[in-house]
């Protein structure tokens, strides 16, 4: 559990638990809904998922959640490859900070507790950012992250294409 100070409120990141749910639903729709071309996901298509499956997401266990008090601010997540010879790399993904609270250290809180996961499972860690997404590009270079690729045309929101860029980092003990 990590803990940073926030204008006197303490932000808690932790592991999402079943119990947060309803909260996790909540903003990471709010996340698709509010910057489509940010995510590889729809906000339709998450919206229609019952509940269980939410649930079942947060039992996998690589749901991490930013709280201020018993509020939640702000989401990311790690998943390790599951195939035999991938199993040295994983992802880190449904990386999203409400508007109110960002550019004040939740999100380097939550991106620390992902790659401390990482560090923990595999060696290597990848991510995909929409190439016009300057801030998100910036934070993930901030936390060791270098732009390994670009994919042109990777999403299409509302007929517009956006090109996405790979980015990668080692995460092993020896680092
Ligand atoms: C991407 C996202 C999670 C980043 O969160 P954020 O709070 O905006 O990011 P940062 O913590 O980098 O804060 C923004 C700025 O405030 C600065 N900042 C961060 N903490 C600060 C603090 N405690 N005091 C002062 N400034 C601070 C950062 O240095 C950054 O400055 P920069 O833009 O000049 O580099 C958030 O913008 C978001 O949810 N975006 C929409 C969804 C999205 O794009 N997700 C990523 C998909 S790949």
């Amino acid at each position: 559990m990590a803990r940073a100070l926030l204008r006197h409120r303490p932000v808690i990141v932790r592991r999402l638990e079943p119990a947060d749910v309803d909260a996790f639903r909540t903003v990471r729709l709010e996340g698709l809904r509010n910057h489509p071309e940010n995510f590889g996901s729809d906000a339709d298509d998450e919206a229609s998922y019952p509940l269980e499956r939410w649930t079942k997401w947060i039992e996998r266990g690589g749901g991490f959640g930013a709280f201020v008090d018993v509020e939640l601010v702000g989401i990311i997540s790690f998943s390790a490859e599951t195939q035999k010879k991938h199993r040295h790399q994983g992802s880190i993904g449904s990386f999203y900070v409400r508007p109110a609270w960002r550019g004040r250290g939740v999100a380097d809180a939550l991106m620390t507790a992902a790659i401390e996961e990482a560090a923990r499972q595999v060696e290597h860690v990848s991510l995909t950012v929409t190439a016009s997404n300057e801030g998100a590009i910036r934070l993930y270079k901030r936390h060791g992250f270098e732009v390994v690729g670009r994919i042109p045309a990777s999403i299409r929101v509302d007929g517009a294409d956006h090109d996405e860029l790979s980015m990668h980092r080692r995460v092993a003990a020896s680092d």
